[in-house]
């Protein structure tokens, strides 16, 4: 059986919990897309002394492994940015398609995160969601989650991390974030984290019972 979850959205909207539950529930293999690109950005920042130098960015999602995106510290805001950096890169999202393209019709049923899953990974996707909160509650949410890790961040300094990304990845020429024309919103701005899940886990329920 194959059956795919696509679901994209902004940073920190909430999409990875909802995916990790949507998946659980299914029974379903899960892939948080955002952390090809964070393994990528990671390692680019370590070779380039700070630095992203394109070519070897590219090098890297070549030889990206399992392994990599096991490997700590891929969290924090400032690989997000390198994240958000080496995702606009044009080689580096092709180097990592089929590996993507081939998680999404694994037997089983997968569940996908990411910007451009519903749009470009799995345009055929049996589901696809699009996760969003106000920007506000997006940067209240990061900001508790770094401030654990990171006693030096601020809100504001989260404020402006987030809105770059959005801006640089809705904007990109290649595979740019937005909403696929045929998927189910999820404003989860005004929602707990259970109420989120239940209504994602519906939502897939209605097209899974179906299909
Ligand atoms: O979901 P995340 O915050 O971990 O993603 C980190 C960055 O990776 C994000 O700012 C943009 C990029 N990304 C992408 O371009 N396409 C994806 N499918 C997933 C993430």
């Amino acid at each position: 059986m194959q059956f795919t979850v696509a679901i994209d959205g902004p940073a920190a909207a909430g999409k990875g919990t909802v995916a990790r539950a949507v998946a659980e529930a299914f029974g379903f293999a899960h892939l948080d897309t955002g952390l090809l690109y964070r393994a990528v950005g990671a390692r680019a920042m370590m070779r380039g002394r700070g630095v992203i130098v394109p070519e070897i960015a590219v090098e890297i999602a070549k030889g990206l492994t399992e392994k990599d995106l096991a490997r700590e510290g891929l969290r924090t805001a400032r690989v997000a940015q390198a994240a958000s950096k080496v995702a606009a890169l044009p080689e580096v999202r092709a180097a990592l398609l089929d590996f993507q393209k081939a998680f999404a019709r694994r037997e089983g049923g997968a569940v996908l995160d990411g910007r451009d899953i519903g749009t470009v990974i799995c345009p055929d996707a049996e589901v696809k969601l699009y996760v969003t909160a106000s920007d506000e509650v997006r940067a209240q949410r990061r900001y508790e989650e770094l401030k654990a890790k990171n006693p030096e961040t601020t809100l504001e300094r989260v404020k402006i991390d987030l809105h770059q990304r959005d801006v640089r990845d809705a904007a990109r020429d290649v595979a740019p974030m937005r909403a696929p024309e045929d998927a189910l919103l999820l404003d989860t701005s005004e929602l707990s984290i259970d109420a989120a899940v239940a209504e994602a886990v519906a939502l897939v329920k209605k097209r899974f019972d179906k299909a």
